[in-house]
């Protein structure tokens, strides 16, 4: 179907930040960027007006860059100020967390001082479950679960590092430092595993090359700014891709 003919039809679901509706298309969904900025589940909340539109234009961005590289995602096209048109999956129950640099949860985790370097980088896998608060399991949990198979946990982790190495550069081009993000993936009607979700400064860690300064939600996380000053930063990541 041609993507000028899609209409939305039903709300399909709604998480923290986005909501997602069928369309005509049964192979095709409308991903809908909100305005709520939530931490530690969902235990902090709050309503940032605009973060749904920068967001939405920020990953559009990253994952047309993506796109361009062979990284197979669910992004179609924008739509509109804040909605993008993708490929209708199966949410796989894994957040994948690439680190680059230690700090947030590892560095609590292992006692190791924020800021260490990690040149191999180390790859997690979160379980997607709000009741057990999305524990960090390993391959044979994953597999247990019967989430997924070993082969397919394979395939993404070499798709992770892939995806890595083309977004620290795209970033650091931008005088950006990709700390660390959170990416997800999901099954199309061709059973292809694919990136799916979104990456923004809500799913990743970034600090300006230059002076460190956080330009991501560790500032909501951590209360280092305000509401106001919140969206400034999330604004001069967009800018900067824009460049
Ligand atoms: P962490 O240090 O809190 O485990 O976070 C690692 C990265 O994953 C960081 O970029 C934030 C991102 N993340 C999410 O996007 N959602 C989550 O639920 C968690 C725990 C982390
Ligand atoms: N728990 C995650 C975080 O702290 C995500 C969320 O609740 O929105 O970033």
């Amino acid at each position: 179907m041609n993507s000028s003919n899609i209409k939305k039809i039903d709300i399909l679901s709604e998480g923290k930040t986005k909501k997602v509706y069928t369309t005509n298309d049964p192979l095709k969904v409308i991903i809908h960027y909100k305005d709520d900025l939530t931490a530690f589940n969902g235990l902090k909340k709050i309503f940032l007006p605009n973060k749904g539109i920068i967001n939405n234009d920020i990953t559009t961005l990253v994952f047309k860059f993506l796109n361009y590289y062979g990284i197979k995602t669910h992004f179609i096209q924008k739509i509109n100020n804040r909605e993008q048109l993708c490929q209708k999956v199966k949410i796989i129950p894994l957040e994948f967390v690439y680190r680059n640099i230690v700090t947030g949860s590892l560095s609590k985790r292992l006692g190791i001082k924020h800021g260490k370097k990690i040149n191999e980088g180390i790859i997690e896998i979160f379980y997607k479950n709000d009741k057990l608060k999305d524990p960090l399991i390993n391959d044979n949990h994953a597999v247990f679960l019967e989430i997924i198979t070993y082969n397919e946990l394979n395939f993404i982790y070499s798709i992770i590092k892939n995806i890595n190495n083309i977004l620290k550069t795209y970033f650091l081009n931008r005088n950006i430092i990709l700390v660390d993000f959170k990416i997800e993936f999901g099954k199309n009607n061709k059973n292809e595993i694919i990136l799916s979700d979104e990456i923004t400064p809500d799913t990743c860690r970034f600090w300006d090359e230059k002076t460190m300064e956080k330009l991501d939600k560790d500032l909501f996380r951590m209360k280092l700014k305000k509401k106001e000053k919140i969206i400034e930063h999330y604004m001069e990541i967009l800018k900067r891709l824009n460049k």
